[in-house]
């Protein structure tokens, strides 16, 4: 007998169904709820309290702070897996097969390339340009070079156009980096992995051989498998919406990378960097800021802090901030900025304002300070999680699109003017 909700509008009953999920999860079912009441929606500012979708890639229990792709621990999958293989899962639902995955990558390899006319597009950015923004520009831009990845509706189809993607994207990352440093573009080489292909194009001297570095490589890797995927946030809502409406992977993409953008999303790797440098550059006074972020007058928040859904540890920070201590002693780096992150992680978690809220540290709490230790610059942030977070976005594009899921349309409630006539200029 499947579970009713039974909703009571000005004494008139309704029942709407409700769904459970696999890990018991319940959500009412209002499908129907306008026809049903003759007009009468729900209110919910942010869909705190709204599910989108039902969707079968990501759990995450924000009380408990668990994380599973595809039914896989974030613990488990970030210290066996590698990033690749956890693309595949995401997007396909299974852990490859070592065939499964070398016809996967070649397929990438093969697609691994940007028409030369992009470049004169990349041109025309001035340096200082932020790479958020031209990265989404040349991810729209890369639809004008690949007009058969817009209309798919074949598996076979999204398929060739999800490998363009994947092959492209990192193109695109490091010659967004390399155009804002100066530096002449880099191909990257088939022999190598995903992964270390990406790191030759980032930082391959023009004038040097590249040497794979492989505590970078694997705190980089273990960085995109954190970042891969994160059921319904902003991005991925962002994503799934602009997919419905059939525009296309790319150009959904595109619009993931502006959401991402956002320093209340995932541009707060880049503001906990510079929040943490304008506090060393203070005298280090973590006391100072942390009454600032809860001055309800000061519109400073502490970045890195709080989550929409975690209400306990973010899963992802705990393991990151264990890969800083370890990445900074393994390349023999000092960074103060650590110090001063971890004074600030035990001041807030013995503050009451905190503690009241729950805010703990999330992923991008932590994940700056790597991406320092790595030689990557703080603008190049932000991209860095875009990259971890492609094949989720795509993962989470195709289930929309192969469940025939309807264009994303929410209603409202009006609070405007009621009805009014027009009234001349000269009698306003
Ligand atoms: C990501 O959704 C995802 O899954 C996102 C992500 C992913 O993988 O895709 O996990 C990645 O975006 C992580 C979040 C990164 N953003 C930041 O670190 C920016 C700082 N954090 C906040 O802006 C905030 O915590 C949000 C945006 C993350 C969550 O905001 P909510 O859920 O809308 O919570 P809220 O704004 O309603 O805050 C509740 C209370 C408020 O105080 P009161 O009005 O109750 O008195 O907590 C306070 C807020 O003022 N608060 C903070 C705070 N975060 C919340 N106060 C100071 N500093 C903060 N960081």
């Amino acid at each position: 007998m499947a579970k009713m909700a039974t909703l009571d509008i000005e004494g008139k009953k309704y029942e709407l169904p409700i769904v459970e999920g696999t890990e018991n999860e319940l959500g009412i079912n209002i499908k129907t709820l306008r026809s049903d009441t003759n007009g009468v929606v729900t209110l919910d500012p942010g869909y705190k309290n709204t599910g989108a979708c039902e969707s079968a890639i990501t759990f995450l229990n924000g009380e408990k702070g668990v994380l599973r792709y595809r039914g896989y621990s974030i613990e488990e999958l970030a210290e066996k897996a590698h990033f690749l293989e956890v693309c595949y899962l995401l997007i396909f639902g299974e852990l490859p097969t070592e065939n499964q995955l070398n016809k996967f990558h070649n397929d990438i390899k093969a697609q691994s390339h940007v028409d030369e006319d992009v470049k004169r597009i990349l041109d025309g950015f001035p340096k200082a340009a932020h790479p958020m923004g031209v990265l989404s520009s040349l991810t729209s831009a890369l639809v004008a070079f690949n007009p058969s990845s817009v209309n798919v509706d074949s598996e076979e189809d999204m398929y060739k156009a999800i490998v363009k993607i994947l092959g492209k994207f990192p193109v695109l990352t490091a010659w967004t980096y390399r155009k804002r440093m100066g530096l002449p573009l880099d191909y990257g080489g088939d022999s190598l992995g995903y992964v270390d292909n990406f790191l030759k194009m980032m930082f391959k001297k023009p004038n040097g051989e590249y040497a794979t570095n492989d505590i970078v490589l694997e705190a980089l890797d273990k960085l995109l498998i954190l970042h891969a995927d994160h059921e319904q946030n902003c991005s991925t809502s962002t994503v799934r919406i602009v997919g419905s409406s059939h525009a296309g992977l790319f150009v959904s993409i595109s619009a993931g990378i502006a959401a991402l953008w956002g320093p209340l999303h995932g541009g707060a790797n880049q503001a906990v960097i510079e929040m943490l440098e304008a506090i060393k550059a203070d005298g280090g006074d973590t006391k100072k800021f942390m009454a600032k972020a809860k001055d309800k007058n000061d519109p400073f928040r502490l970045m890195g802090f709080g989550h929409r859904v975690y209400k306990n540890f973010d899963p992802r920070a705990k393991i990151i901030k264990k890969a800083a201590d370890s990445v900074l002693e393994d390349l023999g780096i000092e960074d103060d900025i650590l110090d001063i992150a971890k004074a600030l992680e035990k001041e807030a978690l013995e503050d009451p304002y905190f503690v009241d809220r729950k805010l703990y540290p999330n992923v991008d709490f932590y994940s700056g300070i790597i991406y320092r230790a790595l030689g990557i610059p703080v603008e190049m942030f932000t991209p860095m999680f875009a990259l971890g977070r492609l094949p989720g976005w795509i993962a989470q594009w195709r289930e929309m699109r192969l469940n025939k899921e309807p264009i994303g349309r929410p209603r409202q409630i009006y609070v405007g003017e009621t009805l009014r006539e027009f009234t001349p200029i000269n009698e306003r």
